[in-house]
């Protein structure tokens, strides 16, 4: 199988996510597979400067991006982020790329955000940036430690790592962001004991709440979901951010999953609520801002992303006018298509 890019790594100290738009001539297109093909280099060349650093990108192409890119048919739920209107509302915000950059350090993070956007220089903007930092022990900016049921292993790479259900694209992923804003000054007039209830665990020691005591609207009991007996898993690594002048306190969700929708359900439990009005209290102070979903290809799939030439986009010098793309579409280095 293809190898998928390091989705599952370990938590880090820093982050930083890019979401970057593209400019619609096509002529950026060529830009972009290039800067993909390049990208494990590139980790490889800013990372090895600090080798215990454990710098890592992964890429995310949205679906509009993927068109104009690729021009092959799109990984089969690979769509644009729905947005819910609920009793809270979840936007939908634009987004053709995604890097997230994940080290032990910001100045790892910062050098390699700063180089591949210099490598795409005239093909779009970044239209959000956020610098995420890990608060004391693992906790988000309301205090609770957030990450503590995510899956790890094997158990985490069966529920971020597409399989036979989509041959063409295994060894791929899906990513869904949102950035929250909080409301701290209403959440900290919440007595704890009902915080916790919202959360589902003790703030101070983080454990979980016998099933009994929790609110059938606790984050962690909307967020649970079973199929067949089997719980349904996501990969999160959320990270707080914010500006103390501004008074702007966030976390940055995001999660992987084979399939994005597990991840919809998720949000359709927090936003609209299960049963509808029963939703997520977390919401009462937390506001979606963005929303984006996003493919992660495996990484041959990236190396090999400058030979994906379709008609979509511009014919390189070397490919004869007219060509059709003759490169595989299994995530594969395409070797065979060499002449
Ligand atoms: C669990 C915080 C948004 C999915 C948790 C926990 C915290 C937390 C503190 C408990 C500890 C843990 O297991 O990690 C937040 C905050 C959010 C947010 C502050 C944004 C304001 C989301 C969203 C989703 C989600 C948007 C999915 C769409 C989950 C899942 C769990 C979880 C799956 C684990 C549930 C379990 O198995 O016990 N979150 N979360 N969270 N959250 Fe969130």
């Amino acid at each position: 199988m293809a190898t998928p890019q390091p989705v599952d790594t370990e938590l880090t100290q820093a982050a930083v996510f890019l979401v970057m738009t593209l400019n619609s001539d096509t002529s950026v297109n060529a830009q972009v597979r290039d800067l993909l093909g390049d990208l494990s280099s590139l980790v490889r060349a800013v990372g090895f400067r600090i080798p215990d650093g454990r710098l890592s990108c992964i890429t995310g192409i949205g679906s509009g991006a993927w068109d104009r890119i690729f021009g092959i048919p799109r990984p089969r739920e690979l769509h644009p982020f729905r947005e819910i209107h609920g009793v809270h509302h979840a936007p939908s915000t634009p987004g053709d790329l995604l890097f997230h950059i994940r080290a032990t350090r910001m100045d790892l993070c910062f050098e390699l955000a700063t180089a591949i956007v210099s490598r795409l220089d005239g093909a779009g903007k970044v239209v959000d940036e956020v610098h995420g930092f890990k608060y004391f022990d693992a906790r988000d900016l309301l205090g609770f430690v957030d990450g503590t049921e995510n899956p790890s292993g094997q158990a985490a790479r069966d529920s971020t790592v597409i399989g036979d259900e989509d041959p063409d694209f295994a060894g791929g992923s899906y990513v869904i962001i949102q950035k929250y804003l909080h409301d701290l000054k209403k959440w900290d007039a919440i007595p704890t004991e009902v915080q916790e209830h919202i959360i589902g665990r003790r703030k101070v020691s983080d454990i979980e709440l016998p099933d009994a005591d929790k609110p059938s609207y606790a984050h962690n009991v909307l967020t649970t979901l079973e199929e067949n007996g089997k719980q349904l898993q996501i990969v999160r690594d959320n990270m707080p951010f914010g500006e103390v002048g501004k008074a702007e306190f966030g976390t940055y969700f995001i999660g992987y999953a084979r399939a994005p929708s597990r991840i919809e359900q998720m949000l359709e439990n927090m936003f609209v609520g299960k049963p509808p009005g029963n939703y997520d209290r977390l919401l009462d102070v937390s506001t979606a801002v963005t929303g984006a979903l996003f493919f992660i290809p495996s990484s041959d799939f990236l190396d090999s992303a400058p030979d994906r030439q379709t008609d979509a986009s511009p014919a390189a010098p070397e490919t004869p006018a007219g060509q059709q793309d003759t490169q595989p579409r299994d995530g594969t280095l395409g070797i065979g298509s060499l002449k």
